[in-house]
């Protein structure tokens, strides 16, 4: 009996090459494992074909409540946006997908496991560390980074051993995509003069054809986590699919980004992201009436050294948890109602509420009702300034010689 290997299998022509590959040129058994996390059409489908390619076991698992719930979520609580334009989906995908990986090889007596990615990308860095964490003793291995084979002679590997190739028009794109957003790269997009062509865009209609008229939603939060959408309970698969829906129809959510790689490329990404772009800007705009200005400085530096983990692959690292920790900490007062408008890509915060609000009309207003007391203010500005005068005195270059 040979040696195990877990393969993340999707099903494409990559991982469905890989198992043949890794056959022949390791000589293991393949143990092919799909993970739905908001991406697979029919994963009964893919089972079989992993099977018909000589895969010993093909195993699927829907995991998209997981997902949304303990990596979406603590990423929405933080505000993670990389480079404050992609919200990270396929990057909180990945861990995950190592973690069941893990799992698997262990319950199998698995020696390895293996997945599709190439040698250039963010992604097999995510998933080799996430392994390395869980389990150093399994060895890695990555068809795709080995095999040095260009997209031509994959094709032509795969006509030689029988594997199909998917009939539908091949996309020039490479596109992942799950219940987060939807990633495109690749043809006519690495140029990045080139505005992305319609065919690009799946989840997110173009402004010719999104609806004249605004639509207007409200989204509950509770502790930071949306609950509700329109004042109707939710269960977080449904709450997303449904804002996807929502915002996709006015055309929210498209994003072009040039991107910082891990591994020092620039790369030209499109991004398609309906329900996280709508989510993420409607838990700020509550943050932003619940937390005071200090706890909101200091978030804001929390989010930018989150995105940065999750997207050079730490998830599952100390520094990963302990800023979990502060997140959590942060959004004990995040509960309350945003209402957002919808209108022609446009996703605006037009209205918030909240128990817990530290907005105050009767400081706030100018009209009747005003309870702050501006006769405070000459003794505030007196004591405030006093560094700024005594520093003036002598040192200011604003001072006048006479
Ligand atoms: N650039 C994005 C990231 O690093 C998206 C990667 C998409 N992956 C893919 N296999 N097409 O997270």
């Amino acid at each position: 009996m040979s040696d195990k290997v877990v393969l993340a299998y999707s099903g494409g022509l990559d991982t469905s090459v890989a198992i043949k590959w890794i056959k022949e040129r390791y000589g293991l058994d393949v143990i092919a494992f799909t993970v739905d996390i908001g991406n697979v059409a029919n994963l009964e489908s893919i089972r079989q074909k992993a099977l018909d390619l000589g895969a010993i076991e093909a195993l699927v698992t829907d995991a998209r409540e997981i997902f949304i719930n303990s990596f979406v979520f603590p990423a929405l609580q933080a505000d993670a946006i990389y480079e404050g334009q992609y919200p990270l989906a396929t990057a909180l995908g990945r861990p995950l997908i190592a973690q069941l990986m893990v799992n698997i090889a262990k319950k199998e007596g698995a020696t390895a496991v293996a997945h599709g990615c190439t040698g250039k990308g963010n992604d097999q860095v995510r998933l080799d560390v996430s392994v390395a964490a869980l389990a150093p003793e399994l060895k890695i291995i990555a068809p795709a980074r080995e095999w040095n084979m260009t997209r031509e002679q994959t094709i032509t590997y795969a006509q030689q051993h029988n594997i199909p190739i998917p009939i539908t028009k091949a996309s020039p794109y490479s596109i992942d995509e799950n219940l987060w957003g939807r990633a495109i790269e690749c043809g006519i997009l690495e140029n990045p003069w080139n505005e992305p062509p319609e065919d690009v865009f799946a989840w997110t209609k173009g402004l010719k054809e999104t609806p004249a008229q605004p639509c207007y939603i409200e989204i509950g939060f509770e502790k930071g986590i949306p609950t509700s959408l329109n004042n109707e309970k939710l269960n977080s698969i449904m709450l997303i699919q449904k804002i996807h829906q929502l915002a996709g129809e006015h055309g929210v959510g498209r994003i072009d980004h040039i991107e910082n790689r891990l591994v020092g490329i620039k790369s030209r990404e499109i991004y398609e992201a309906p329900a996280s772009t709508v989510l993420l800007k409607a838990h700020q705009a509550l943050e932003d009436m619940v937390l005071t200005k200090e706890q909101l400085r200091f978030k804001n530096k929390v989010a930018i050294e989150y995105a940065d983990l999750v997207y050079n692959g730490l998830w599952f690292s100390a520094f990963r948890q302990d800023l979990s920790a502060y997140v959590e900490s942060s959004q004990r007062y995040v509960t309350g109602t945003v209402k957002v408008k919808l209108h022609k890509g446009n996703c605006q915060i037009v209205g918030r509420k909240s128990p817990y609000s530290l907005y105050d009309y009767s400081l706030a207003t100018y009209d009747k009702g005003d309870v702050f007391d501006q006769s405070d203010s000459p003794g505030f500005i007196h004591i405030w300034g006093l560094p700024v005068r005594t520093q003036a005195q002598v040192q200011s270059p604003f001072h006048q010689e006479s």
